[in-house]
């Protein structure tokens, strides 16, 4: 990648030692730029050395303070609750909301007040819907989907809602990134169901899946992120990003066990009966994640950012599947 002009520039990182934080932090710290981290839990040693500062914050319960973004180039949001939860808690729904979308508002309002250049937010495609219309993937131009089914993407909308009316006819310029699922080392949730069960060589159920759904590796994620801190790219929007072409569930499967040097142990059960299994053992959300699609395109940004996705999912899987053999499973 081109080297930018703003190598040294401050970045204010919030949720810096996250999955995604984690690598960010690595990547734009060898990349020229002082991080200032913001999170509740101090960073593991060997990421230390990256932080210019560090301020331990839980960002739920202590108003921001402002002075904390003198001389901050730009601001780039990770804190996130991202685990997945059905509606109905009015519990679980208010944590979402304040951390998803209400702290989200409250630093885009810091940002502008302080005129921080950039504020990269990490949304979800989830913010727009959890499946995607049959070969027909999302884009920016989607129409209206209705109101996302989860908490998770609620929350992600709303924020979208409140940066936009924080930042639009500000000076501050707003990038909303919208990843599918992320993938890389140390994986969460549902690709490390799949990898635990491949390497158990357990059979699937998944042969009879057509579904296709969009992926993003971690180091493509990051670079992209980088690519937005490029101070001669001015563009504020909301955009989708992805590795580009969509993976289907089978291929998914195909790919991981090939890493691990074996073979994928698929079998054919009518969709229409997992379907109805999973209703009723409540697993719905399992059941879309396998069966139905979610595919995102990432045209708009690549071309906004000049941007292209460096790393292919089978590289990027046969790292993920590596780092799994090799952390043994510790979880
Ligand atoms: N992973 C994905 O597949 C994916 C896909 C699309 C979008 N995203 C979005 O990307 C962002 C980062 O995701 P991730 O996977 O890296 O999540 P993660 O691993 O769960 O990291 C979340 C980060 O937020 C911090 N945090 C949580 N509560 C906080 C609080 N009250 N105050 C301050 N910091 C807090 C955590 O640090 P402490 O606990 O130490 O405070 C942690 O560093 C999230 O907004 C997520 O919604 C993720």
């Amino acid at each position: 990648m081109e080297s930018f002009l703003n190598k040294g520039a401050k970045i204010l990182v919030t949720g810096p030692t996250g999955f995604i934080g984690s690598p960010l932090v690595r990547q734009l710290f060898l990349s020229g730029y002082q991080i200032i981290g913001i999170g509740r839990t101090p960073p593991a040693e060997e990421l230390k050395p990256y932080f210019e500062t560090f301020h331990f914050l839980d960002l739920n319960k202590t108003p921001f303070n402002t002075a904390l973004l003198k001389g901050v180039y730009a601001i780039i949001n990770l804190a996130g609750l991202a685990h997945n939860a059905s509606a109905g808690d009015q519990g679980l729904e208010a944590g979402y909301m304040q951390l998803n979308a209400e702290v989200p508002r409250m630093l885009a309002i810091a940002a502008r007040e302080m005129g921080v250049q950039k504020f990269i937010h990490l949304s979800s495609v989830k913010a727009v819907s959890e499946t995607s219309p049959r070969s027909q993937p999302l884009t920016e131009e989607t129409e209206n989907l209705g109101e996302p089914t989860s908490l998770y993407g609620r929350s992600k909308r709303v924020a979208e809602k409140f940066i936009l009316q924080a930042l639009e006819n500000s000076s501050t310029q707003f990038i909303i990134l919208r990843p599918p699922l992320v993938y890389g080392p140390n994986p969460k949730g549902t690709l490390l169901q799949l990898i635990r069960l491949v390497s158990l060589k357990v059979p699937l159920p998944l042969k009879s899946s057509k579904a296709r759904r969009s992926f993003i590796s971690l180091d493509n994620l990051c670079s992209a992120i980088e690519a937005c801190l490029d101070e001669k790219n001015e563009s504020s929007g909301v955009f989708f990003v992805s590795d580009g072409d969509s993976i289907g569930v089978v291929e998914l499967v195909e790919t991981i066990a090939n890493a691990m040097g074996s073979n994928s142990r698929l079998v054919a059960i009518p969709e229409g009966v997992i379907r109805s299994a999973c209703y009723l053992v409540g697993k719905r959300e399992m059941y879309e994640k396998l069966f139905l699609d979610l595919e995102t395109g990432s045209e708009r940004f690549n071309k906004v950012f000049s941007w292209r996705a460096q790393k292919s999912f089978k590289q990027g899987i046969q790292e993920m599947v590596k780092s799994y053999l090799e952390e043994k499973d510790p979880r």
